[in-house]
């Protein structure tokens, strides 16, 4: 069995159909010029690291100018590079090196809301009401006679009131306030008005200008809430919007709405313009019935499936998701999307190391668990973590479809706790005070070198692990390290063959050799397969097959979500996510695949 060479299959135009995607959220990666904060140079001077794990195609968390109000997911300019992060050459240098060595790059885009500091709303603060400045985005008259009032109770995702009132400078505007703007995210970002025919072409503008660049293709954050309708007067309230049997399915006036199918209809021409035709997949948290529509492939042609991300580590329901996300895949030509951490989440291992359900757990933003931040009060069995996350990632990328992991995970990285107050940067922190600490201990810029400064993240001089943001000449990192970040730095990984790197490394290879294009599995009986397994113990064992390789050889995933072992399935172990002590015997929270 050989490696594809990875030149010939870059004119693939199903490339991402089965992809491993490496999200790359680019402050945190690796930072070129030691001011504390990773840039593109610094993922350029990586790409024999992208290279040697194996990954198929990466994703860039926003690189856009930005003020960092929520993390560059406010973004000035969509059609530049953040001078902070470098500049448009040394994007296209990346991008080069990246293909060069056959990996694809996806870049994020952000359509619900521009950044206040962006041309467009700069120009409607300073334009009057009823301007076709203001008419890009969401601007109301206030409540109450003086208009003192926001124009409904809403709430922002992020904590606090949705609208906020603008000082109106306009020639005539009343002179103690002016009228009121949506921001469903940080008051920062403004939300855009998609009724407006410039907002809509100029984000296909920026589908090409990035598409021209050799970008393969987008993630589209917040797909599901482009669309708006705030025609009603009054306007429902907050406790009315949340009610979800209000409305019919695509009728609620503030997300999932049909009429946002048509953006995406026109976005595909613009993908399809190119050959291959560009990619997008949707980050949209939609009723399940719902989730098909933003995977149609005369629209984005892929949707984020983030219920494994929400699941306890329970072979039953992880069962139940696998089943359901492979029909739901099925019915558009799409295929699944695997993902367990991202920059909005508690890394995995983390997660996993929790009792499930535990106490204190709250739902967040959208349904997200962001303030399970290793509970400032909860104990993590690290071990235990870490254990299930490699058996947990290793059954996913088994599974057919698409992976996308996360920037560190493959090193076993724990979500940071312990970010002292002063040092954090994400505005959930700052608006739910004492309630959710934000999500930046998934953001701690990543350990390359245990022996470097700021872990070989930077290059600059200066005392590792203590650096914020604005601390001048001192900053090695933006969020500062913590003092064992060292263990898991990538230096130390590769010289561990039992490490999580060299972990993630084989398995990808691996799963390379073993993919089939057909995307099915079939289950297998445990009680059948697994001779002498006790009842019990056959209900958290996950085993199926998969289609054949090239070699006419087949393959099992055998997951044991259980804490004792189990007997091994018959075939030639090729790898298993922990230590086999015993032969003929799988061991609790364990992942192995088999050749037959
Ligand atoms: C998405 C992003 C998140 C961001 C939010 C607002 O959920 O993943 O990081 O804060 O959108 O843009
Ligand atoms: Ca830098």
């Amino acid at each position: 069995m050989t490696i594809p060479d990875p030149t010939m299959t870059n004119l693939d135009p199903n490339w991402w159909r089965q992809a491993v995607v490496y999200q790359i959220y680019p402050r945190s990666f690796a930072d070129s010029n030691g001011d504390g904060i990773g840039d593109i140079p610094g993922i350029t001077s990586r790409v024999d690291y992208l290279k040697n794990l194996g990954i198929n195609a990466v994703w860039l968390s926003p690189f856009y100018p930005s003020a960092l109000a929520d993390g560059g997911y406010d973004v000035d300019d969509y059609r530049d590079v953040d001078p902070k992060l470098g500049t448009l050459e040394d994007f296209d240098e990346m991008v080069s090196a990246l293909h060069a060595v056959g990996i694809k790059v996806v870049v994020d885009i952000v359509p619900n809301h521009t950044s206040n500091r962006h041309v467009w709303f700069q120009a409607a603060l300073k334009a009057a009401p009823g301007s076709p400045e203001r008419a890009r985005y969401v601007f109301r008259d206030g409540l109450g006679p003086n208009g003192d009032l926001p124009p409904a109770d809403w709430e922002s995702f992020f904590g606090g009131p949705a609208w906020r009132r603008v000082p109106d400078t306009a020639p005539g505007g009343h002179p103690k306030g002016g009228q009121w703007y949506l921001h469903m995210f940080a008051p920062e970002q403004p939300d855009l008005n998609w009724d407006n025919p410039e907002v809509r072409e100029d984000f296909l503008k920026t589908l090409r200008f990035w598409s021209d660049r050799g970008v393969d293709g987008f993630r589209v954050d917040v797909a599901s809430m482009l669309t708006k309708d705030l025609s009603a007067n009054p306007l429902p309230s907050w406790a009315e919007i949340q009610d979800g049997t209000l409305w019919a399915p695509g009728r609620h006036p503030l997300w999932d709405r049909d009429e946002v199918f048509d953006v995406y209809h026109g976005w595909r021409q613009v993908f399809n313009e190119y050959d291959p035709p560009r990619t997008a997949v949707a980050e949209a948290f939609v009723p399940p019935d719902r989730t098909h529509k933003y995977a149609t492939q005369e629209g984005l042609g892929q949707i984020f499936n983030f219920d494994l991300l929400q699941a306890n580590y329970n072979a039953a329901a992880f069962r139940k998701i696998i089943t359901s996300h492979l029909k739901f895949a099925a019915q558009t030509k799409s295929s699944n999307t695997w993902v367990l951490s991202n920059h909005d989440q508690v890394r995995h291992v983390s997660r996993y190391g929790l009792p499930n359900n535990p106490p204190g757990a709250r739902e967040g933003h959208m349904g997200r668990q962001w303030d399970l931040h290793g509970g400032k009060n909860m104990s993590i069995n690290a071990e235990q973590g870490l254990r299930r996350g490699r058996a947990a990632i290793m059954l996913l990328l088994a599974l057919p479809g698409s992976t996308y992991l996360y920037q560190g995970e493959e090193l076993g990285l724990p979500q940071v706790t312990g970010i002292p107050d002063h040092a954090r940067q994400d505005p959930t922190f700052f608006t739910n005070p004492g309630v959710d600490v934000g999500r930046d201990g998934c953001r701690v810029p990543l350990p390359w070198q245990a022996d470097a400064p700021a872990f070989g993240f930077g290059t600059s001089r200066g005392p590792r692990g203590v650096a914020k943001a604005s601390s001048g000449g001192e900053t090695t990192s933006h969020l500062p390290q913590p003092e064992y970040w060292g263990d898991f730095a990538v230096d130390v990984e590769l010289a561990d063959p039992d490490s999580t790197l060299r972990f993630y490394q084989k398995a990808i290879k691996l799963r390379q050799q073993l993919e089939a294009p057909e995307e099915t599995l079939t289950w297998l009986d445990p009680d059948v397969e697994l001779p002498g397994i006790s009842a019990a113990a056959a209900n958290d064992v996950l085993l199926f097959s998969r289609p054949p390789v090239a070699d006419g050889s087949t393959w099992v995933c055998v997951s044991n979500f259980g804490t004792d072992p189990v007997p091994m399935p018959k075939g030639e172990v090729l790898l298993a996510s922990g230590p086999l002590p015993n032969p003929g015997e799988l061991p609790g929270e364990t992942t192995a695949w088999l050749r037959r």
